[in-house]
């Protein structure tokens, strides 16, 4: 059944995390005035390193109760070690205060990390390559398993001969999962190239002819050989069913070098957990960089489940506060949200190209100066109107 209202928990966090999401929350208030969609946003003061320091701990026990009724869940940013020069600070490791993070991409079997890297006009280019403008790729991010698994420990703490153990997991359901999904992404891609919705490219397929789409896997197979060569014969086996799309594997090393030389030359990608984590810190940079790198965290099996949504960058403590924070990755990351939403709801379709297109606007006109984060804000809202 398509849903056609949403209710939305928006989780700040710390850091800049509550100064985008302001902006961000004002917007999407912004587009639900003008009818453009049915709207109930729920803001909670949790998962935040201030709620641990009343409470304890970053968010109550039955966090998961609280948040499994939402559509879906919007955060800013986690993490704050507070004043590097204060002794008293109020410290937690980031492993702890980070954690919510995992905990929720866990919590709703949140599998799938989509990260999109498109180099929008007056973002910075980083890359003296003018075919570095042509970016346009897709890293999709397995997001249930691989490096992330958490399973592991330390036998004798301290002593000379202490061991750590931290265990990958690698399941052929994982893998299937999130190379299909690759493939239909690819797919979808390849539609919206068609139709003139996205800059054609072409790829070639083996058989001779041309595919508008191109799905890359990415393993480190020549020297994590097990997990590697489930992954390979899986997207073999799973190909076989997408003729129309191509293929490639790249090697994890070898992806990053090639992210750097010729960043034109990827559509989709698909990493394991911590190779996804790590290239898709270097696919942020390619398209501009981290204040402009939207992200998200979805069931596409599932979606009942509710999905998570935060940029790609962190809660930036060093500028938190002074109202300094480009907005633009929390606002482009809502406008994910808004597409998702818009699979069942074409209201939600359209704010979403609405919101992506101000935002696109406003950084076209002003590029990504330092400019107040409210202002960033009031000109892309202005831009809603
Ligand atoms: C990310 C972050 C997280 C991750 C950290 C903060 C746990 O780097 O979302 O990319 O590794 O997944
Ligand atoms: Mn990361």
């Amino acid at each position: 059944m398509s849903r056609d209202s949403w209710r939305i928990a928006v989780l700040p966090g710390d850091g800049i995390g509550p100064e985008v999401m302001r902006e961000t929350v004002q917007s999407l208030e912004r587009l639900a005035e003008h009818g453009a969609l049915d709207l109930h946003l729920e803001t909670f003061d949790w998962p935040s390193v201030a709620w641990h320091r009343e409470h304890g701990e970053l968010w109550p026990e039955n966090w998961r109760e609280r948040l499994a009724g939402f559509d879906a869940i919007l955060l800013g940013a986690l993490g704050d070690p507070g004043p590097r020069d204060d002794p008293d600070r109020y410290w937690l490791p980031d492993a702890v205060s980070l954690s919510p993070l995992l905990e929720i991409r866990k919590g709703f079997d949140q599998w799938t990390c989509e990260r999109p890297a498109v180099l929008l006009e007056g973002a910075p280019q980083f890359l003296a390559d003018e075919r570095a403008r042509d970016i346009d790729m897709l890293v999709i991010r397995e997001n249930s398993e691989g490096e992330y698994v958490g399973q592991g420990g330390r036998l004798a703490p301290g002593a000379p001969a202490e061991v750590a153990t931290q265990v990958e997991v690698f399941t052929r359901r994982g893998a299937e999962r999130i190379i299909r999904h690759a493939f239909e992404r690819a797919r979808l891609r390849a539609g919206e190239r068609r139709a003139g919705e996205r800059r054609d490219r072409t790829f070639p397929l083996p058989g001779g002819g041309e595919a508008h789409a191109q799905v890359c896997l990415i393993t480190k197979r020549n020297a994590l050989r097990y997990w590697g060569e489930l992954y390979s014969e899986t997207f073999e086996a799973v190909a076989a069913e997408y003729p129309d799309i191509a293929t490639h594997h790249e090697l994890v090393d070898a992806a990053c070098m090639k992210f750097v030389t010729s960043p034109w030359a990827f559509d989709v990608v698909v990493a394991s957990n911590l190779q996804g984590d790590i290239l898709t810190d270097l696919a942020a940079v390619l398209s501009g960089g981290m204040g402009v790198a939207p992200s998200c965290n979805i069931n596409p099996s599932d979606r009942s489940q509710p999905p998570m949504f935060e940029p790609t960058h962190g809660s930036a403590p060093d500028i938190a506060g002074r109202n300094l924070a480009g907005p633009q990755a929390m606002l482009l990351t809502a406008a994910m949200m808004l597409d998702w939403m818009g699979e069942e709801d074409p209201r939600a379709a359209a704010a979403g190209q609405r919101l992506r297109a101000a935002v696109a606007a406003d950084l076209a006109e002003h590029g990504t100066r330092v400019r107040p984060t409210d202002e960033i804000g009031a000109s892309v809202r202005a831009r809603l109107d």
